[in-house]
């Protein structure tokens, strides 16, 4: 698939998502942080939000779901329009099941690693999932510091993903900038959420051109 910039709409301005979407219309992908204030000591969105801005929106929706029993909710976050659903393996009742239930709804399933969850672990998992999220920063909140301690995680999954085969995608997301960005490429990374980066940049447009192009300097 090649890299992918998929911009935190967490960073963005939640009174005009609509336009906020559209002033990044490179992006390949919106990503909607869903907190729950449980998981997550922070509440930011959920089912109707994701949904009104699936109707207008160009790019697809990634729903990350930093929410307890992703089990219950995650088809709801499917028929509100996401086109991927990253559920918190920490949070996960039956991930085998849960994953089914979402390809079979026809979105892409993905599993998130908070910082200190290892990946060995779930390596049995790898066939279920299109996509496997490596936190680099502790989930919660936007704009905090690159975590360099996350990556030999990200080698170690991509190393798993090639053992494995299929095409399952490998993302960061936290702290994600023109700084940090090269190095979750050559550690194996290939889609990268940035939200600060993209909508604290002057051209929110010219900074995810600028990220893919760093990152695709330095990928394998
Ligand atoms: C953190 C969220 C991230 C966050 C990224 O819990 O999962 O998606 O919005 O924001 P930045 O890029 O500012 O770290
Ligand atoms: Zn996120």
């Amino acid at each position: 698939m090649g890299i992918q910039i998929t911009p935190s709409m967490l960073a963005a301005d939640f009174a005009n998502l609509e336009a906020e979407a559209a002033r990044i219309s490179g992006a390949d992908w919106l990503h909607m942080d869903v907190m729950d204030n449980h998981f997550v000591p922070n509440l930011t969105l959920g089912i109707p939000v994701i949904e009104a801005l699936a109707k207008v929106a160009a790019q697809p929706i990634d729903a990350h779901l930093m929410i307890d029993d992703p089990d219950r909710w995650a088809p709801a976050y499917v028929e509100a329009g996401a086109g991927s659903i990253t559920f918190h393996i920490e949070a996960a009742n039956d991930p085998v099941q849960l994953a089914r239930e979402i390809r079979a709804q026809g979105a892409r399933a993905s599993m998130a690693l908070k910082p200190a969850t290892p990946i060995e672990p779930y390596e049995d998992l790898l066939p279920e999932l299109d996509m496997v999220l490596v936190m680099t920063v502790e989930p919660g909140f936007g704009g905090q510091r690159f975590m360099d301690s996350c990556l030999p995680k990200v080698a170690r999954a991509r190393e798993l993903i090639a053992k494995h085969g299929g095409d399952i995608w490998l993302q960061v997301d936290g702290g994600v900038s023109l700084e940090t960005i090269e190095r979750c490429a050559e550690a194996g990374a290939d889609v990268f959420v940035a939200g600060s980066a993209v909508f604290g940049a002057d051209d929110p447009e010219k900074m995810v051109a600028s990220l893919r192009s760093h990152a695709e300097r330095h990928s394998h």
